[in-house]
């Protein structure tokens, strides 16, 4: 996809300085590149930077190699480890660096305000409009826009959130629900939407604060979504019910629709949890209790709680020395990312009670390792599960969704499944002679009728997992 050679010189969106070569700041700018725009990619990690001028990408995403070996082939990204160098002639700089989550839940914006900074104070072009990629809280552009006024850098100063989601990242980038731009200035914005128009998705623009509030409440809406079909799923496993069926009849109705009702271990990623306590920490200040995001962290966190207690139980409450396989490291498939991923917590704290974990991913076992020091890694499923006392899937990769369970079935030392995705099948794996354990749904067994768990013990669910 290219746009057009309609545009007028002083349409043209380009050249355009990127700043920040992560999940969103890589992509952006190897879309945008792809479409023919002049960019830039500016970035302070030099590691990071030699990796993607050999023409490899430093983060595992589906499409991405090959666009980026495409736009380095024809020129049309430069990679600057140098902000003069990456503002020189720029007319436009899109901020796409981290907003992590401050101890207390609140956005640290030190990385978006030192982005800023450099890139104003080295623009060289007098329309030079600045755009605020990366999700800041409501109020965040327009402190921005006043702070650059005071200084008497007075570039227009626009944010135009990202919905992409890791694991589809370039898809998503070309196909977006819609393209949010907020700012006080109507042409600066103008401009901004000129870059998305070659993607046919609606364009909405707004006020920044309102732009900041759709990003942070998409997120954090989605966010409630899962937190609410794992409590269903908890509630379905001490009432017999089957939380799949009921998340079908749920999703049915239009007016909810299917997505993000899967049960399972909850959600995790660099996004969902730090913009949901981001969201919260933001209404704090305005006084506002939101009650809401509070209850979604808090289930998310008592569902990894409630995951080991299920292994635990399952192997009669005692996991000393008990070798556990772990299926999937990564937050979700298709990415490497590993920040506040299921895995982590839920692997943490099956070493905690004292067993001995090995684990797989098909893409994070090298990101994984640096956060789990007890823990085995190794890079084959079936050499994983192998003498395991339990295998517990983590990540729904469809690599391991596709295993070949009467193959394991030699391998491992109890015949033990817990699904953490509910993503198995579940007759399969009892035809293989396996328990199979799943997520608000009843426990199955080789012979036996499927059996609700009604059990699982309070004091367990209590104790959290560090
Ligand atoms: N990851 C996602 O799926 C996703 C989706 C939508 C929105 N977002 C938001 O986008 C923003 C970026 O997220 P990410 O996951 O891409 O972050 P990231 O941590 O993967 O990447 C940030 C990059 O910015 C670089 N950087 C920091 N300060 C810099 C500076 N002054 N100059 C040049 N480079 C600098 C870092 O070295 C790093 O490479 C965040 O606000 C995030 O919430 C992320």
């Amino acid at each position: 996809m290219s746009r057009g050679n309609g545009l007028s010189a002083a349409q043209q969106p380009g050249p355009l300085c990127v700043v920040g070569a992560g999940y969103v700041g890589l992509v952006t700018a190897v879309c945008l590149a792809d479409s023919g725009v002049e960019v830039r990619l500016l970035d302070v990690d030099q590691t990071r930077l030699a990796l993607l001028r050999s023409g490899r990408s430093p983060i595992h995403e589906p499409l991405l190699d090959d666009l980026l070996s495409k736009v380095l082939r024809r020129g049309r990204l430069v990679l600057c480890n140098d902000v003069a160098e990456a503002m020189r002639g720029a007319r436009m700089a899109m901020l796409a660096v981290g907003t992590p989550p401050l101890a207390d839940g609140r956005a640290d914006l030190s990385q978006v305000r030192a982005a800023l900074g450099e890139v104003v104070a080295n623009a060289t072009e007098s329309d030079t409009v600045v755009v605020i990629k990366s999700t800041v809280p409501p109020g965040t552009t327009a402190a921005l826009r006043a702070l650059c006024r005071r200084s008497g850098r007075t570039f227009p100063l626009c944010v135009c959130p990202e919905f992409l989601s890791e694991g589809s990242a370039v898809k998503d980038f070309h196909h977006p629900p819609q393209v949010v731009i907020g700012g006080d200035d109507r042409v600066a914005c103008e401009r901004v939407a000129r870059l998305f128009e070659y993607l046919d998705a609606p364009v909405r623009i707004t006020d920044s604060t309102s732009a900041e509030l759709i990003k942070y409440g998409t997120n954090s809406f989605l966010a409630l979504k899962i937190s609410f079909i794992n409590e269903m799923a908890h509630l379905c496993e001490l009432t017999g019910a089957d939380v799949q069926v009921v998340a079908d009849g749920i999703g049915t109705d239009s007016r909810i629709g299917r997505a993000f009702l899967g049960a399972g271990l909850g959600f995790g990623g660099s996004c969902f949890p730090k913009d949901v306590r981001a969201l919260d920490m933001a209404a704090s200040y305005h006084g506002q209790s939101f009650w809401l995001l509070r209850a979604a962290v808090e289930v998310n966190a008592q569902q990894r709680s409630r995951f080991v207690a299920k292994i635990q139980k399952a192997l009669r409450g005692n996991l000393a020395n008990k070798r556990i396989a772990v299926l999937g490291l990564a937050f979700k498939p298709g990415t490497d990312d590993i920040r506040a991923a299921a895995s982590i917590d839920v692997i943490r704290h099956l070493e905690d009670l004292g067993a001995r974990v090995v684990a797989t991913d098909p893409v994070a076992g090298a990101k994984a390792a640096a956060q789990l020091p007890f823990t085995e890694i190794v890079a084959d499923p079936y050499e994983c599960v192998s003498g395991a006392d339990a295998v517990v899937l983590v990540t729904e990769w469809p690599e391991y969704v596709a295993l070949d369970w009467r193959r394991i079935a030699p391998l491992v030392k109890r015949h033990l499944v817990i699904d953490g995705r509910n993503c198995l099948d579940g007759e399969a794996l009892v035809a293989a002679g396996f328990t199979y354990i799943s997520m608000g749904r009843a426990v199955r067994r080789p012979g036996r009728p499927a059996q609700t768990d009604h059990t699982l013990r309070p004091e367990l669910l209590a104790s959290g997992i560090g």
